[in-house]
């Protein structure tokens, strides 16, 4: 599949998506949103990728938000419908995927895309990454579900405080918000999210892909986050993970999942 905004590649089980509007900051315009959701969706059809990370091209930007210039003459009805169509096709998307999303912030999340690293399932940073929600800047708020996912992870002051200043905080306030899980040297961000992501590869992945419905529903309001681990832990005992991940341990070996 050919994109014109986004590199997708593949190595061994791990998909890596990178996208790649250097020159905008990998603004978010439409288009690039469209290819990020195919994208996605193709990663998680694939049964061999466990793992996928999204990170921006350059030194500079994971993203700056969501492109200005695209929105900058929208009507209510129109900028009502960026942020309804964006969070349903790709910052909802990402967040609800069966496979599991590391976001590699490597510099500015801004905006949209701090709302993007916040869709993906955890956050591993660079030293030079800044990360805010400067909507209020512009006369707007965010729009990509920043005023939910932000305060659900960091909680309801901090997130008050960031989007009321629409000030930037960097990685040692990140990391203590617990904002992002690590922050690594530039030059090591991959590779560390490539380590994380062999962890989580060994493990079984149908009963992570439950882990992530599970988790994600103890914060929506129509469904019981509790039921869903319940639900979901018992039909885990009828997989070939369970029946693989048990007998390895009885059999006191290590557990392959490979053939999933
Ligand atoms: N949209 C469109 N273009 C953007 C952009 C954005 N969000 N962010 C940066 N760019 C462009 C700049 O316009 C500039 O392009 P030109 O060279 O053609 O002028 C290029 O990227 C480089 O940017 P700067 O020259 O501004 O770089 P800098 O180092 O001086 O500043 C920055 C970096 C602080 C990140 C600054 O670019 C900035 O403040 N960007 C905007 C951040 C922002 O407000 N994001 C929120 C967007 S709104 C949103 O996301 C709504 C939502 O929730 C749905």
């Amino acid at each position: 599949m050919h994109y014109n905004n986004i590199v997708f590649e593949v190595e061994n089980n791990l998909a890596i998506i990178t996208i790649n509007r250097p020159k905008q900051l990998n603004a978010l315009n439409q288009e690039t949103i469209v290819e990020l959701h195919q994208a996605f969706n193709n990663a998680n059809k694939d049964k061999s990728i466990r793992v996928i990370i999204l990170t921006g091209s350059g030194e500079k930007a994971f993203v700056a938000g969501a492109d200005i210039k695209e929105f900058a003459d929208y009507t209510v009805e129109e900028g009502t419908q960026l942020a309804a169509n964006g969070q349903k096709i790709l910052f909802d998307f990402v967040e609800n995927l069966s496979t599991p999303v590391i976001a590699a912030v490597n510099g500015f999340a801004l905006g949209g895309g701090l709302e993007l690293a916040l869709a993906c399932h955890f956050r591993i940073a660079s030293d030079n990454a800044k990360m805010g929600l400067p909507e209020v800047s512009l006369g707007l708020i965010p729009g990509y579900g920043g005023t939910q996912r932000l305060p659900q992870l960091i909680g309801k002051g901090r997130a008050m405080e960031m989007i009321m200043t629409a000030s930037m905080i960097d990685v040692k306030q990140a990391l203590a918000y617990g904002l992002v899980n690590y922050v690594v040297k530039q030059e090591a961000l991959l590779p560390f999210c490539e380590k994380i992501a062999t962890k989580i590869s060994q493990n079984a992945p149908i009963a992570i892909s439950v882990a992530i419905k599970a988790i994600n529903n103890g914060v929506k309001k129509d469904v019981n986050g509790f039921q869903t681990e319940i639900v979901e832990f018992g039909n885990c005992f009828g997989t070939r993970d369970f029946n693989e991940g048990v007998t390895a341990f009885l059999e006191k070996r290590k557990a392959d999942f490979s053939g999933e």
